[in-house]
């Protein structure tokens, strides 16, 4: 299959690539590099020895997506361009509506015009709010408490209306739990700007001695040992995910989480972290983070009935396979 990849130099995008060339489809990446860089276009060439075409575009610019239709026969999409910082949306909403849900109608309506017929789009379990653990798709979506998660529901919900009214059009929403991890090649992994906002790049850092300690946003939730729980997921088994979902013949709106099922707390990452690597992780306990969830995991069982899909790798080798990536981006040393 030809399948157009936007967001496809990002950090999902690119592990996605790689996934999807070794399954021996054909990659066309359009991405503005608002959030990445072209070299990593290169690196995935050279984990994959196969050629992925580049435009430098941006999908909100109409005129330009659709000259990339025009000179290709896609089979499928996969949108994963937008903006996904949860604190900065909340400051600058106008910038995440316009980016997140324009570039989504846009890439909808050149779709139907070219008459491409999947569409496959990253969401997010922050759609879920503070519905009950495990998070289940048939469950009725409750307020995100940020413009962020509200651009994932309402861009879900203009596919599942296009969907709608067009049975032929068939719709993959991904609802991502926490995304973590690095390709085993130590080339491409998660880039964040400045200061991690996530806990593991955070971890990584502090690990590499680039940041003293980690600062565990509090220790009273109603959980484990009362740090939060979350659903981390290694990066390749949820690239492997939009392989199968990409290949999957399904009609109208089809909606999967990718998680692993398992909820791991704070504390919990830190052990693995740690165990994976031999070092030690210093942190204190500080005060909530506003908007935090106490626990936040999926139920599996659709993706795996449905598209035959499951998370193979462990929590171990999501922290190896962390630090690999982040002493490759120093060379420090080997692991
Ligand atoms: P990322 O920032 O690493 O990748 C996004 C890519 O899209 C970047 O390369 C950026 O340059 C590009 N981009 C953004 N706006 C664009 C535009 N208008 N035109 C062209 N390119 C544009 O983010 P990611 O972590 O790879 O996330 C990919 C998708 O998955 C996003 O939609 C995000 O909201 C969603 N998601 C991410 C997570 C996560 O934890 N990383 C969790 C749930 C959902
Ligand atoms: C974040 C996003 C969410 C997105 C998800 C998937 C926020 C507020 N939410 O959520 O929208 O869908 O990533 O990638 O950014 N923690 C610390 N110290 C830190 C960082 C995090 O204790 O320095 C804790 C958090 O309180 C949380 C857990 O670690 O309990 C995971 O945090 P994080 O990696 O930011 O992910 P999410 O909170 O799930």
């Amino acid at each position: 299959m030809e399948i157009l990849v936007t967001g496809g130099a990002g950090y999902i995008g690119s592990h996605t690539c790689i996934a999807l060339l070794e399954a021996g489809h054909s990659v066309v990446v359009v991405d503005d590099l608002r959030n990445s860089r072209a070299e990593i276009i290169e690196k995935v060439e050279r984990i994959t020895k196969k050629k992925i075409q580049f435009y430098l575009i941006d999908v909100t610019n109409e005129v330009a997506v659709n000259e990339v239709f025009s000179n290709h026969s896609f089979d499928g999409v996969i949108h994963f361009a937008g903006l996904k910082a949860v604190g900065e949306s909340v400051n600058q909403p106008l910038d995440y509506y316009y980016n997140n849900i324009v570039s989504t109608m846009i890439l909808a309506k050149v779709c139907k015009k070219y008459g491409v017929k999947k569409f496959v789009f990253s969401s997010s379990a922050t759609v879920y709010g503070e519905n009950k653990v495990p998070f289940i798709e048939t469950m009725e979506l409750l307020p995100t408490t940020n413009p962020y998660g509200e651009t994932k529901v309402m861009s879900e919900r203009i596919l599942a209306d296009l969907a709608r009214i067009d049975e032929s059009f068939s719709v993959v929403v991904l609802r991502y739990f926490n995304p973590v991890g690095a390709h085993t090649s130590g080339l491409i992994g998660e880039l964040p700007n400045g200061i991690p906002n996530n806990l593991m790049p955070y971890i990584a850092q502090v690990a590499d001695k680039e940041l003293d300690n980690l600062k565990i946003y509090g220790n009273d939730y109603p959980t484990i040992d009362g740090t939060g729980v979350r659903d981390y997921i290694h990066i390749m088994d949820l690239a492997e995910g939009h392989v199968l979902a990409m290949e999957k013949v399904v009609e109208g709106a089809n909606i999967y989480n990718l998680g692993t099922g398992i909820g791991t707390s704070v504390l919990q990452l830190i052990g693995a972290f740690e165990k994976a690597t031999g070092l030690k992780i210093p942190y204190i306990y500080v005060k909530r983070r506003p908007g935090d969830i106490a626990e936040c995991y999926a139920n599996v069982n659709k993706a795996k009935e449905e598209l035959n899909w499951v998370a193979k790798r462990s929590l171990i080798e999501m922290c190896r396979d962390t630090w690999r990536f982040q002493i490759s981006q120093n060379k420090k040393s080997d692991l």
